[in-house]
């Protein structure tokens, strides 16, 4: 861990397994920033707990599969610290200091609060854990004093809070924390089959896990332009989500034959699927191979953690230490 160097820090909740949009929104741009940055990734298992507390039977299998998918895709736990949240205890030492802190009406006007709330009518969210959500989000980020934090839109409400939580913080004891910044993924959304946002809620995603038959079964099954209904009738690539598939993993020379073709009817869907399905398939293999060989040496998982937890573990202690001497505790 060079000194100088800019912090990342990010976290996923272990809520399943991952997606097309989940690596190519996010993990693709850890991917990046992993080369030129000192960075965090950790799996958020205890913010899982917030909304599914009533049902825990499936997290210790998804904190692995999330692992397995993050290292499959390329994240390297020798340049990142790769850890889990609930294996570094002074997430909820921070989190609960912040619970003395915070203002309970900044949680209760937290836009995803309700919007979560409404979302989910079959869970009783009306709990003191889901509340605090974002307490929790900000220790998770200020522990680490990180320069950039990387997310998806939908975070920076926790973000702003974290920043107002730091700076209440500072005023009140004495600056301990630094005021971390988004670092926005520029991918665009990722359609799923059925032409809506890929996500897992859906049943519209195909996972980085899929095996081989299965992805190409997902994608034969992809709608297309509804205009075109017989093979001779011309398409609009522009409304189809075969064409984005095709934007994102086809070369270039390829993504302009397709248009040309799919607007005079030259080429089929049939066809025009199964180019994609060839370079989707080719982006997956190798991550395949990974899979299978993390899955045969499960205690390599195990080594990884320890090692995150142990790397984590050394920056948080100094960030508590700080802590306990700004409160005089
Ligand atoms: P989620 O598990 O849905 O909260 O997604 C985690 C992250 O993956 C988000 O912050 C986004 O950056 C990214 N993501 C999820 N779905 C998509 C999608 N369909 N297209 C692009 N990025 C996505
Ligand atoms: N709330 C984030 C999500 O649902 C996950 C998360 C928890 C996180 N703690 C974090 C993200 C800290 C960034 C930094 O996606």
């Amino acid at each position: 861990m060079t000194t100088g160097q800019k912090r990342v820090l990010s976290g996923m909740q272990p809520s399943g397994l991952l997606h097309l949009g989940n690596w190519l929104g996010a993990l693709e741009n850890w991917n990046a920033l992993q080369e030129q940055y000192e960075c965090f990734f950790f799996v958020a298992d205890w913010h899982a707990l917030s909304s599914n507390y009533a049902d825990t039977s499936r997290i210790r299998e998804y904190v692995r599969e999330l692992l397995i998918d993050w290292l499959a895709a390329g994240i390297d736990p020798k340049r990142a610290t790769v850890f889990v949240q609930s294996q570094v205890p002074d997430h909820a030492i921070l989190h609960l200091l912040f619970s003395m802190i915070i203002p309970v009406s900044w949680l209760e006007r937290n836009p995803t609060y309700k919007e979560k709330q409404e979302e989910i009518k079959e869970r009783d969210l009306s709990t003191y854990g889901f509340l605090g959500y974002p307490v929790l989000q900000a220790a998770d980020i200020l522990l680490y004093k990180p320069d950039f934090v990387p997310v998806g839109k939908d975070q920076l409400p926790h973000l702003e809070l974290t920043r107002e939580l730091a700076r209440r913080f500072n005023s009140l004891y004495r600056p301990v924390f630094p005021d971390p910044q988004e670092h926005l993924t520029k991918f665009a959304k990722v359609l799923g089959t059925d032409g809506r946002k890929m996500s897992k809620s859906y049943g519209n995603a195909i996972n980085l896990s899929d095996q081989e038959p299965v992805v190409r079964q997902k994608i034969k099954t992809m709608i297309t332009d509804p205009a075109r209904v017989r093979r001779h009738d011309p398409g609009n690539p522009d409304v189809c989500p075969v064409y984005d598939f095709h934007k994102i993993f086809s070369p270039l020379p390829v993504i302009e034959q397709i248009n040309q073709d799919c607007r005079k009817a030259a080429i089929g869907c049939i066809d025009c699927k199964k180019l994609v399905a060839d370079r989707v398939v080719e982006r997956l293999a190798p991550m395949w191979e990974a899979r299978a060989t993390l899955t045969q040496h499960p205690s390599r998982l195990d080594e990884i953690a320890e090692d995150g937890r142990r790397r984590a573990t050394a920056v948080s202690s100094q960030t508590m230490a700080e802590v306990r001497d700004a409160m005089k505790i």
